[in-house]
């Protein structure tokens, strides 16, 4: 069957393909880490899971939601936020709205969807998470990458932001704290990002802030809107209580944006999956978000463990320069590109993909190449599992790159 170009445009991700093995191998006897992990390996928390139990008992729970989510909800999500954040409420008092979606990847293609036209040029920072190119492309819109590296510490510069503009760019992602670096990026930058954008007016930023609660080194995240309020027009904020509230199979995410921009996403909404998960909704308005500080303690201490660990072990294999020190999120990127495996393979071109194979045939290791998140030579690890076995992966790991 002839298949649209719309759907032909879009790439697979070939971490599909990677995983794929794994399983395969997994089912042959062999024993397989999996460091490729983007959720955490927990419940959610209790508090929350009895929200869920209580809210099973009322018909309204098993019904259809208004489409951009239910009022109630979409009003304690902005106070939240404006409490969280130390915002002026004033500012939100008139049109500014939230719109809930099936997950913030569906909030994500769905502000998308409400703000470019096909032709227009989006930014993005790389090391972005692996959607955004996606999504950008299936909107008929046009991604623009700008990069960054281990060495300038996954922050890309603000003077290379502002080369990538053009006359058709219209919107800018930022992704702080980033996935697959996990890293934030510092109050300086954002300062400067906040006079760039006073040089854009008419630039749209989405602030995708999925992890911005799971931060386990001071100083905390901040906001370019946070230093200066008059950017929060043309600011959507992108929320989920995927990472947040381990409950990534729940599927419930939101944007808190200018109401035209609600309007949008909800008329999107209306006519393709209408509102989200009604029980989940429910159950969100009735917990208190007090209890997740509680909640992520532990998980900050585990990933923040995990991630000593690493350190640790490729400082002592004289690896040291191939990694950034992450402090948020639950991820680490590292650079192949001067290790003495790497002495193989030609520089100039990406072998993240070969690596990561290698990786997984040789030592039973699945991570993410960097090449889906446009940092060539590099992969992603994730920090979620158990100790000691991530200890053991990291052994393998520092072995496999020592290699000559
Ligand atoms: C940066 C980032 N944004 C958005 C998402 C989407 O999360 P969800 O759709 O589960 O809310 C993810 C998931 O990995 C992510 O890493």
């Amino acid at each position: 069957m002839l298949l649209s170009s719309r759907v032909k445009g879009i790439s697979d991700s070939i971490t599909m393909k990677l995983n794929e093995k794994a399983i395969q191998l997994t089912e042959e006897g062999k024993v397989i880490y999996n460091l490729s992990g983007g959720q955490l390996p927990i419940k959610p928390s209790q508090e929350f899971i009895e929200k869920i139990h209580h809210q099973l008992n009322f018909l309204k729970s098993y019904q259809y939601s208004p489409s951009a989510g239910f009022p109630a909800l979409r009003k304690k999500l902005m106070n939240h936020f404006i409490k969280e954040r130390k915002l002026p409420s004033e500012i939100f008092e008139n049109d500014w709205d939230v719109c809930l979606s099936n997950g913030s990847k569906h909030t994500l293609y769905n502000v998308l969807g409400t703000l470019i036209d096909p032709g227009d040029e989006v930014i993005l920072l790389a090391p972005y998470w692996v959607s955004y190119p996606e999504m950008v492309k299936f909107w008929g819109g046009i991604p623009t990458v700008v990069k960054s590296n281990v060495y300038d510490a996954f922050v890309p510069a603000i003077d290379d932001i502002k080369k990538a503009m053009s006359p058709r760019t219209k919107v800018l992602i930022i992704n702080s704290p980033n996935n697959p670096s996990g890293v934030h990026y510092s109050e300086a930058w954002m300062r400067d990002f906040a006079a760039f954008m006073h040089e854009h007016p008419d630039l749209v930023v989405i602030s995708d802030e999925v992890y911005s609660d799971i931060t386990y080194f001071d100083p905390k995240p901040s906001y370019f809107y946070q230093i200066d309020h008059s950017l929060l027009p043309r600011t959507i904020m992108v929320q989920a209580i995927s990472k947040t509230l381990a409950a990534t199979g729940l599927r419930l995410g939101w944007a808190i944006a200018p109401s035209s921009v609600v309007a949008g996403m909800g008329k999107i909404q209306s006519q393709t999956t209408s509102g989200p998960n009604s029980l989940i909704q429910r159950a969100l308005l009735d917990f208190d978000f007090n209890y997740l500080e509680g909640f992520l303690i532990p998980v900050k201490n585990h990933i923040r463990q995990n991630a000593a660990t690493l350190r640790e072990k490729f400082r002592e294999a004289g690896l040291g320069h191939c990694w950034y020190q992450s402090s948020s999120a639950f991820y680490y990127m590292i650079d192949f590109s001067r290790t003495p495996m790497f002495k193989r393979f030609s520089p100039e071109d990406d072998h993240s993909y070969a690596i990561a194979d290698e990786l997984l045939n040789d030592q039973g290791i699945t991570v993410v190449p960097g090449s889906d998140f446009g940092i060539p030579n590099s992969a992603r690890i994730s920090l979620v599992i158990e100790e000691v076995p991530f200890q053991e992966a990291i052994v393998k790991i520092v072995k496999y790159l020592s290699r000559n």
